[in-house]
């Protein structure tokens, strides 16, 4: 047993994966009122208040026109300490966001009952399951009507590509709303009303044996229904495995009302008790075990600018392993230095707080003088390994960068080439020509803006950018293939990126499936490896 072993067995380190709307910021507020981390009476409803009390932070960047973040809540709950790493939606959907899931060790996956499985959950998901990481399911929004709740768990089946298992059933939906069925205890807990912003209320207990016992609680109908329902998931549903949980090959379901609060903790306990302690990580040296090694971490994201007044930057580290000291020196493997962390803060939604002293699990964001860059490793001064790379996601967005002034065409090279390297941007030039033809990909829109506002604010350089109909970029696995004699559509552009890695640009999906007809070695990824 390690020195810190205790400290970091009791950390649990996860991603709230979402679709808009579907109530991940309502989940996370009501983990944050069970931890005890913020006073919530009261303050959940309305999106002006609470809601942007978590996300200030992101308000104020997006004011600014820069580069939108995700933040990291860290909470004490029952003995664990939480960090959930929130991954932004909307309009702040970016690369950023892929990152963010390489920091955590398991994904809770919050579906909107009534809506299924919706695009950016799919998306996030594949990021997830590309990891083979843990996925917990909570169905949410049970306080409305939901038409079939076995047919949303044959979607989830379908179009993720993942097992389901039930760990509890809801009994009923929308006003008839009254409980979950516990199928491990075999019992059921009747949630009472509960005002709004407060924790649960009392629940009531009743074996699903004492058939007496449950009409007196729930009706005769309800638990008649239930009956049934049981017999159904009994014989349709996965057996529970945790080591196929662990595998990411299994997800655990549960239901509830995060709005109402019913079936959020019976949620949380659950999970903390289903999901892993920090997971090891591969490094060059081997499997780096987190109570077995020294301080090591590594960059998952680079924050630029975050302080108007000073252009600084921070970098954003997962701990892997062994404790971090911010008396103590490190060892930055990439720059071949070691120096001491500035400014070691734990970022909190809108508040930071200078760090002594972090575990493996834990999230630290560092000043970083412009030295560090995206999958970065650190670690202690006498070590000397590199954890594997993030690997680059595919963006959904072109344009053609082109400068207004074509005077300026050092600080254009020079502008693009940093927001590229700091993981901002994608760059792609045609392929066979040179930085002429400048062609940036970005995962959300809002980065087409980032980049314009940083070219002309921190370059001195306005561009311009032509929108392209490219909605989907295939890295080339097999890359000793000729891409002379790659045939595609006619609508398909191949391209390569800053580090010469060949690329297709496609339209549509079609035109993808017809390419790969048409050239029967050619080996397409969605992922660009990691360095
Ligand atoms: P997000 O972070 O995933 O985008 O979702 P968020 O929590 O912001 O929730 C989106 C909307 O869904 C909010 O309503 C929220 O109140 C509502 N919601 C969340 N959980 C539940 C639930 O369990 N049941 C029901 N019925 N609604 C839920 P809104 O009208 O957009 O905002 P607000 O004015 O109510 O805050």
């Amino acid at each position: 047993m390690g020195a810190y072993t205790k400290e970091i067995n009791r950390r649990r380190t996860f991603a709230i994966i979402s679709h808009p709307d579907a109530g991940k910021t309502t989940l996370t507020e009501k983990f944050l009122l069970y931890g005890g981390a913020i006073n919530l009476a009261g303050s959940v409803k309305g999106k002006a208040t609470a809601r942007h009390a978590v996300s200030d932070w992101m308000e104020i960047e997006k004011e600014r026109g820069i580069s939108v973040t995700s933040s990291v809540l860290q909470f004490e709950y029952d003995g664990f300490c939480i960090n959930i790493l929130d991954t932004p939606g909307h309009q702040d959907f970016s690369e950023d966001t892929y990152r963010t899931l390489m920091a955590a060790d398991s994904a809770v996956m919050v579906i909107d009952a009534n809506k299924g499985v919706e695009p950016q959950t799919r998306k996030l998901f594949k990021v997830c399951a590309m990891r083979g990481i843990p996925i917990f399911t909570f169905i949410n929004k049970l306080d409305r009507d939901v038409d079939d709740m076995f047919a949303l768990l044959d979607e989830i089946e379908s179009e993720l590509g993942i097992a389901t298992c039930p760990i509890n059933w809801p009994i009923g939906s929308g006003k008839a709303f009254q409980g979950v069925y516990d199928r491990e205890k075999e019992c059921i807990y009747k949630f009472t009303d509960t005002e709004k912003g407060t924790k649960e209320g009392a629940v009531t207990e009743v074996s699903v044996s004492d058939r007496d016992g449950l009409v007196n609680l729930i009706g005769e109908n309800a638990t008649d229904i239930l009956l049934d329902e049981i017999e159904l998931l009994d014989g349709a549903s996965a057996e529970f495995d945790l080591s196929r949980v662990h595998a990411g090959k299994l997800t655990p379901v549960f239901f509830g009302s995060a709005l109402t609060n019913f079936g959020v903790e019976e949620f949380l306990k659950h999970f903390l008790d289903m999901t892993t302690t920090p997971l090891s990580r591969v490094a060059d040296c081997g499997e780096i075990i987190p109570d077995e090694h020294d301080f090591s971490a590594f960059v998952f994201k680079i924050q630029a600018n975050m302080n108007k007044n000073h252009r600084d930057r921070i970098a954003f580290m997962r701990i892997c392993s062994g404790k971090f000291d911010a008396t103590k020196e490190v060892r930055h493997v990439q720059g071949g230095k070691t120096l001491r962390l500035s400014q070691p803060q734990q970022i909190m939604a809108n508040e930071r707080k200078i760090l002594e002293e972090a575990y493996a699990g834990d999230i630290i964001g560092v000043f970083d003088p412009g030295i560090f860059s995206i999958g970065d490793t650190v670690c202690a001064p006498k070590e000397n390994f590199r954890y594997a790379g993030i690997p680059t996601f595919a963006p959904e967005h072109f344009a053609r960068v082109r400068q207004v002034d074509t005077m300026k065409r050092k600080q254009f090279v020079k502008g693009i080439n940093q927001i590229a390297q700091e993981g901002a941007i994608q760059i792609f030039q045609e392929f066979n020509s040179g930085m002429e033809e400048v062609i940036v990909g970005v995962v959300g829109v809002l980065q087409f803006d980032v980049l314009k506002y940083r070219m002309e604010n921190e370059y001195n350089v306005e561009i311009r950018l032509e929108n392209l109909p490219y909605e989907h970029i295939r890295w080339i696995e097999n890359k000793e293939i000729d891409l002379n004699k790659i045939v595609g559509t006619s609508d398909m552009k191949k391209v390569c990126d800053l580090k010469g890695n060949p690329l297709l640009l496609f339209v549509n999906s079609w035109s993808i499936g017809m390419t790969l007809d048409r050239n029967k070695d050619l080996v397409l990824s969605e992922f660009g490896t990691a360095e």
